[in-house]
This record gives structure tokens, sequence and C-alpha cells, in this order.
């Protein structure tokens, strides 16, 4: 695996980048081995291969995805402080299709679960953040901005807003870039936005940065 390189924009992958964030962000000041917990386990993709893999608890409120709970990450079956590195990595849209293939796209990467904005839906979720991690315990955060109605969702402002009204502080970001955009859709008559190809991990601290 290619190690992340310790600067702001990264075109690796999240497996990659992840165990470095921790080694900065947590590592350099905590000892021991991290509690951590992936509140959006989906596939567990971000831990295949990692030196942090045997220390995660994963989080689903999808029964086929929760890797050890089956739970809404707004509500945290944990006590209050007890959580080293807290990963967070919500749907990114905020449609929720019907037809069966949509839905599987709809499953992983939409509010499944009933939500009329981004930042709605991730408000509970910040401040149970809050509560849960330790101090000097750190958030995770992948967030994508993405054009919805032909409108820019600044979904990345969303988080960074929530997180500054919460007790966690804002310390970090990194850009991921991916080499190409997603595909074009054949509905799409004229292009409007640039189109993205990528999204942010933002760092929080319970404490100061
Ligand atoms: C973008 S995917 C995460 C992908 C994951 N990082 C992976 O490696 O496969 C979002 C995941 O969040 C889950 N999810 C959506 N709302 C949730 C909630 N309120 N609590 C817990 N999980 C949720 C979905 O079931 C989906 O698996």
């Amino acid at each position: 695996m290619v190690e992340w390189n310790g600067t702001s924009v990264w075109e690796g992958s999240d497996r990659e980048l992840l165990p470095g964030i921790i080694d900065l962000h947590w590592k350099s000041r905590n000892n021991g081995r991290p509690r951590i917990v992936d509140c959006n386990y989906g596939r567990g993709l971000f831990w295949v291969g990692s030196r942090y893999e045997r220390d995660v608890v994963g989080i689903d409120i999808n029964p086929a995805r929760g890797k050890t709970v089956v739970a809404s990450n707004n509500h945290l079956p944990f006590a209050n402080d007890s959580i080293d590195v807290l990963v967070y990595d919500p749907p990114h849209l905020i449609d929720n299709s019907k037809t069966p293939r949509k839905k599987l796209l709809s499953d992983a990467y939409s509010c499944a679960w009933g939500c009329s904005s981004l930042g709605d839906y991730m408000a509970p979720f910040i401040k149970e953040a809050g509560r849960a991690i330790k101090q000097n315990g750190i958030l995770i955060a992948k967030v994508a901005d993405i054009i919805h109605s032909a409108t820019y969702q600044w979904q990345m402002l969303m988080l960074v807003g929530l997180i500054q009204e919460s007790s966690l502080t804002a310390c970090d970001c990194i850009v991921k870039t991916r080499p190409r955009p997603g595909a074009v859709s054949s509905k799409w008559k004229r292009q409007m936005h640039s189109r993205r190809r990528h999204c942010y991990l933002i760092v929080a601290r319970k404490g100061r940065c």
C-alpha cells in the first residue's frame, strides 16, 4: 500500500490515507491503540489491509452492512467520552430512487432513511460525535460537494459550520482527488458546473487543534 505523504491534496485511496491521518492527528498525542468507530461502515473498504483494521468497530444502519453493530449514527451505542477516532462517511445525495438498480446506489450513497438536505441529516450526528468522542479524540469526516437539481450543494461548508457550532474544533482538511470525474448523463443538455473529481476529509478534535 502507498502511504499518504502528509500533504493537503491526495490522489490515492481512502484506505491509504486514513492510517496517515490517524497517525498525524491521534497517535502523535495519545498512547496505545485507538478505539476506532466507523459509523458508516458500508463494505468496510476504508480498512481493507490497513494496520488499524483490527481496531475498528463498524456501525451501519443497513443490517447487510453493519460489521459489528447495526444502529443509526445519530444514536451511537457508546458512553460519553469513549471513542478515540470516529470515522464518518455519510451519503452524498439527498435523493432516494425507487428503481432497483438505482436503489442499490441509493442505499449506499443517498439519505435512504429520509432527509431534506444533507445539512439536516448531518446535524444530529455532529452533536452525537461531540458527546461520544474522548477529550483529544478526533472525528474524520469524508464529505463531497455535489450538483443536485442543477444547483451546487456546499456540503463541506455545511459540515464545517456544524462542527464549529459543536463541542469539536475543525483542525484540518485534505482534498482527495480521483483521476476522472463521474460519467456524463445523456440527459444533460449543457454543462453548467465543473465536473466533480474531488472530495474532502475534514479532521476535527475534541479539544484544541
Ligand atoms: C457512502 S456509504 C459508506 C461507504 C463505506 N465507507 C465503505 O467503505 O463501503 C454510506 C453508508 O452509510 C450508511 N448509512 C446511511 N445513513 C446512516 C445512519 N444514519 N447511520 C448509520 N449508517 C448510515 C449506508 O447504509 C451506507 O452503507
